[in-house]
């Protein structure tokens, strides 16, 4: 048995250059199932074509996130883009709302010195003014995304919504790609005026077991594994994937704690067992942490 401080560094004791299963959303590691490369490429055509809005819902843990880094590492690749990427989509009106794309498309705006326009009709005026020059006279294609959009109000919904009234004949001056947890359907679901504009959705499912193989494979030879064996067993996989039900979240943090632990016990393979013991600590610790949460509350 290897000391804790040992197991920190366990990625360089198995063999990796980089942490394989680290929770930030890095677009290198980034696996492409069947259903996120489909996205993907959605996106990108809508994106081309200028079809103005496209949603993508899904619970927590399926990989929204990750694909707007990915969507954004591929825009970064495009001289013609401009786009800006709202992670928390919390305004508290509108003016607040047009002011912030004000300041982060560096728009012309009277008042935009003291970021203190409350003129909706200014700011929208000044917002459409930047958007037919960069989009008909410079060509170029303008994006804003908004990750965990559910936390979107109806003021500011209505605001995007009136956003994508800017148009030409053939396309919308800006484009729009919204993704977020299901109550977004909720909330949308009875705007219907919101509903026609959608020109793309997709609800991102977790993955199936096959994927979840795929994922943890795909993860641990990005990181610099290279022995010929199988590190984890087919019968851990598919402990893994019951436990995770798919949902990359939980698969990537599982595997994580998998991985200290194999280094702990100092050996080379995951098996079931193995699986099976970090399973039962991880449900112990959740269970104390409840309990604690229920005697604080008491
Ligand atoms: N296609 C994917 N390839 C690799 N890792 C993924 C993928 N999708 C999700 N993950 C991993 O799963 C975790 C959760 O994904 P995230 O994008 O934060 O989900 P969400 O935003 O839907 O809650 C992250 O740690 C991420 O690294
Ligand atoms: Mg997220």
């Amino acid at each position: 048995m290897l000391s804790p401080e040992h197991a920190i560094g366990y990625y360089s004791v198995l063999g990796f250059e980089r942490e394989p299963f680290s929770t930030s959303p890095d677009p290198e590691f980034f696996y492409h199932t069947c259903q996120h490369d489909m996205v993907l490429t959605n996106l990108l055509i809508e994106l081309r074509l200028k079809r103005g809005l496209s949603v993508v819902f899904g619970d927590v843990g399926t990989g929204k996130t990750t694909l707007s880094r990915r969507l954004l590492h591929e825009l970064n690749k495009r001289g013609d883009m401009i786009f800006h990427m709202i992670l928390n989509p919390a305004f508290n009106n509108e003016a607040q709302f047009l002011n912030s794309l004000v300041r982060n498309f560096n728009i012309d705006c009277p008042g935009n010195d003291d970021l203190k326009n409350n003129d909706i009709m200014e700011l929208r005026d000044s917002i459409e003014k930047f958007f037919i020059q960069k989009t008909l006279e410079e060509n170029r294609t303008i994006t804003l995304i908004v990750d965990e959009a559910q936390k979107l109000d109806l003021a500011t919904l209505e605001a995007l919504r009136v956003l994508l009234n800017f148009e030409t004949n053939s396309h919308k001056l800006i484009q729009l790609v919204l993704l977020g947890q299901l109550e977004l359907y909720a909330k949308v679901i009875h705007m219907s005026n919101f509903m026609d504009r959608i020109s793309f959705k997709f609800t991102l499912n977790p993955l199936d077991v096959k994927e979840t193989k795929e994922l943890i494979n795909f993860r641990i030879a990005k990181a610099g594994y290279r022995l010929d064996k199988n590190l984890f067993l087919d019968e851990a996989v598919s402990e893994i994937y019951n436990y995770s039900k798919g949902y990359p979240r939980k698969i990537i943090m599982i595997c994580h704690k998998v991985l200290k632990e194999l280094v702990m016990q100092d050996s080379m393979i995951v098996d079931r067992q193995l699986v099976m013991d970090v399973i039962h600590k991880e449900k112990q610790f959740s269970l104390a942490l409840e309990n604690e949460n229920l005697a604080m509350m008491n």
